[in-house]
């Protein structure tokens, strides 16, 4: 099934949308983070919680299974992600989670239903995070949690890290659309605060890596695209981007990465 709206992205497309949940489904470091996520939701098993980007529903099962009475709305734009999320479901139920079309930007729900909110690898594609974030904000009852887990650059020391991130968003949207933006843990604390959060926790995960091609690590072929255009930039850029980031050689075909990939975890609870 197409969605005739997007035709460009892969989420939109069927078989684009299995793909992305075989690879989802066998990523390693993709389990390490989501089991973090888990942990940081705090359930006791009675909660409604919100899968904010749900996609095929790859984290919303983990986090079902910790729900005992509760259940899990996996809110998402794209219907052929929905769809693999119902066909997987069909092959293994996940006990309480509800797949619902909806956007980021307007949430089809009322005020105050939810105990809990997450959003997993799909920050960076919100054209408003900021409303996003206020729109969570109004849907968690008080005391409520929101968790964040998306890649994110570095933490920045000087002002060329800053031109760094520029550069890296500057590649990035001009090749996945305006809205493709990577955050870094700091503007994610500072995106949840400014929606009225209490930051509770805030947390990076960094992966140092030295591995054959980028499958396995979330968004990993973004992270190569930036790299390879990077390689025209000037050399202080260069460089310092292979230091806090990663270098990669090509072989023909192969390509070998050696470096740090990062991830914010950042979690805020309506006061
Ligand atoms: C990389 S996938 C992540 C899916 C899932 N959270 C996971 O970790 O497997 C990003 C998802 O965000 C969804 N998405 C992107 N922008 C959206 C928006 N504005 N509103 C709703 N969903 C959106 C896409 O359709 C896609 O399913």
């Amino acid at each position: 099934m197409k969605d005739e709206h997007h035709p460009k992205s892969r989420f939109h497309d069927h078989a684009q949308a299995k793909e992305y949940d075989r690879r989802a489904a066998q990523s390693e470091y993709r389990g390490q983070l989501v089991a973090k996520l888990v942990e940081a939701l705090e359930l006791t098993g009675r909660e409604r919680v919100l899968d904010l980007a749900t996609g095929t529903g790859r984290v919303a099962r983990p986090v079902a299974e910790r729900l005992k009475g509760g259940m899990i709305v996996g809110l998402d734009e794209a219907l052929a992600m929905l769809r693999v999320a119902e066909e997987q479901k069909e092959k293994e139920p996940i006990l309480g989670f509800m797949p619902a079309a909806g956007k980021a930007e307007a949430f089809p729900f009322r005020s105050g239903v939810f105990d809990r909110a997450f959003t997993v690898f799909a920050l960076h594609h919100f054209g408003n995070a900021l409303l996003t974030a206020q729109e969570a904000l109004r849907v968690l009852k008080p005391g409520g949690r929101f968790v964040v887990l998306d890649p994110v650059v570095a933490s920045e020391e000087n002002e060329l890290d800053v031109r760094i991130r520029e550069r890296i968003n500057e590649i990035l949207s001009s090749g996945h659309g305006e809205r493709f933006h990577y955050y870094s843990l700091k503007t994610i604390r500072e995106l949840l605060a400014k929606a009225d959060f209490r930051i509770v926790r805030a947390d990076l995960h960094t992966f140092a890596l030295d591995q054959e091609g980028m499958d396995g690590i979330p968004t990993g072929r973004h992270w190569l695209d930036v790299a390879e255009q990077l390689q025209s930039d000037p050399a202080d850029l260069r460089r310092r981007f292979e230091e806090k980031h990663f270098r990669f050689e090509k072989h023909g075909e192969k390509v070998r990465v050696r470096g740090n990939f990062y991830f914010a975890l950042v979690s805020g609870e309506k006061q």
